[in-house]
């Protein structure tokens, strides 16, 4: 039934309010506010631009009226994710108001929803909103920057996974291109299998704090599941990419990505000892069958190997002793 297929009807309101949005930001008296806040921030027009950035207005109608004139009807814009229904008096209102607008993109290019970020500190409202579940944008499917992205994961032959738009914009303004975000949730099965089209090898460069370490550590063992080589750069307490390039300056962060470059296993030794949990010969015997369930993931047998001999070589385990516990880890068909 293609004449009952909501989605281009979507894609159709999702563009016009992507268009609306970015010219309220780069056009409109309103937009002053959020152009400001892109100046303060060290976001460039050239950014602005390639990532479709906008400003919703503060308004509870603005986006609504537009649309509505230009023939596109509230119950699409509702399905769409960018109007809510009111509660009384019928109608309806902008689910985005007064926030800076990052659209995004599927991986071919249209969009599918957005994220708004608030321009002040308002402990009433989150910091970022965004699309719910919609008929054209799933979450858990979706990699933000993989449009913008998609050239540079072929020719560097990796991905640089962040948690946030923010962090992948401010790379891509220190000329490093190869970068997407899970956009604060979970890496999903979806995601790492999305990613794996594009490449072999993923670098995770997660916020320093404990949440962007958990998520880490979660993420290594869905791309190993997949045959992908996952590497792990920690940042200094504090930090997350954004902050830190803005800090050091691109040169200089190129340099602490080269030079902290850690592999799975040296990631997980070195959180466990940075965590105390080498402290006592339980913890030690218990970070070492962490580190050996994760090589059991390795789909590759041959590379199994190397990362035991480091394993046992950080950990001062003698080799056969790991590989007896991975041996009883592996699944038969893994063998
Ligand atoms: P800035 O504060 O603008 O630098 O954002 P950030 O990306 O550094 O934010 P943070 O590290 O707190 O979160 C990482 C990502 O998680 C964000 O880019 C968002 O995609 C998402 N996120 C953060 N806060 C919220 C929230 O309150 N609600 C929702 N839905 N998502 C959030
Ligand atoms: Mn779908
Ligand atoms: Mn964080
Ligand atoms: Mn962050
Ligand atoms: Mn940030």
């Amino acid at each position: 039934e293609e004449a009952d297929d909501p989605r281009p009807a979507l894609y159709h309101a999702l563009r016009f309010a992507a268009r609306f949005y970015f010219e309220q930001l780069t056009q409109s008296e309103a937009g002053q506010v959020a152009r400001a806040y892109l100046k303060q921030r060290g976001i460039h027009p050239e950014a602005v631009r390639r990532f479709g950035l906008g400003y919703a207005p503060n308004a509870w109608d603005a986006l609504l009226k537009a649309a509505t004139e230009a023939g596109i009807r509230p119950e699409v814009l509702e399905q769409a994710g960018l109007v809510l229904p009111r509660k009384e008096r019928g109608g309806y209102y902008d689910r985005f108001r007064h926030r800076l607008m990052f659209p995004i993109f599927s991986h071919t290019g249209r969009v599918v929803g957005f994220g708004g970020r608030l321009l002040e500190p308002d402990p009433e409202q989150p910091k970022y909103i965004n699309t719910p579940e919609t008929p054209v944008y799933h979450k858990g499917r979706i990699l933000y920057g993989l449009y913008q992205a998609r050239q540079a994961l072929r020719t560097q032959e990796e991905a640089i996974l962040v948690e946030g738009y923010t962090d992948v914009i401010a790379l891509h303004q220190a000329g490093i291109e190869h970068v997407v975000a899970t956009s604060g949730t979970a890496l999903t099965p979806d995601q790492a299998r999305l990613l794996a089209r594009y490449v072999r090898r993923v670098v995770l460069l997660f916020d320093a704090d404990a949440a962007g370490q958990q998520a880490a550590l979660r993420s290594i063992e869905l791309f190993l599941e997949r045959g992908l080589n996952v590497y792990v750069v920690s940042l200094p307490p504090g930090e997350d990419p954004d902050s830190f390039v803005r800090a050091k300056g691109a040169r200089a962060f190129q340099e602490y990505l080269r030079q902290r470059r850690r592999d799975f296993v040296t990631f997980h030794y070195e959180l466990a000892r940075r965590q105390g949990r080498l402290d006592t010969p339980e913890g030690e015997a218990e970070v070492a069958r962490t580190i050996v369930s994760a090589i059991a993931r390795l789909p590759d047998p041959l590379l199994r190997e190397p990362y035991v001999r480091r394993a046992a070589e950080l950990l001062r385990i003698q080799q056969v002793r790991l590989l007896e516990i991975l041996e009883a880890q592996l699944t038969p068909s893994s063998r």
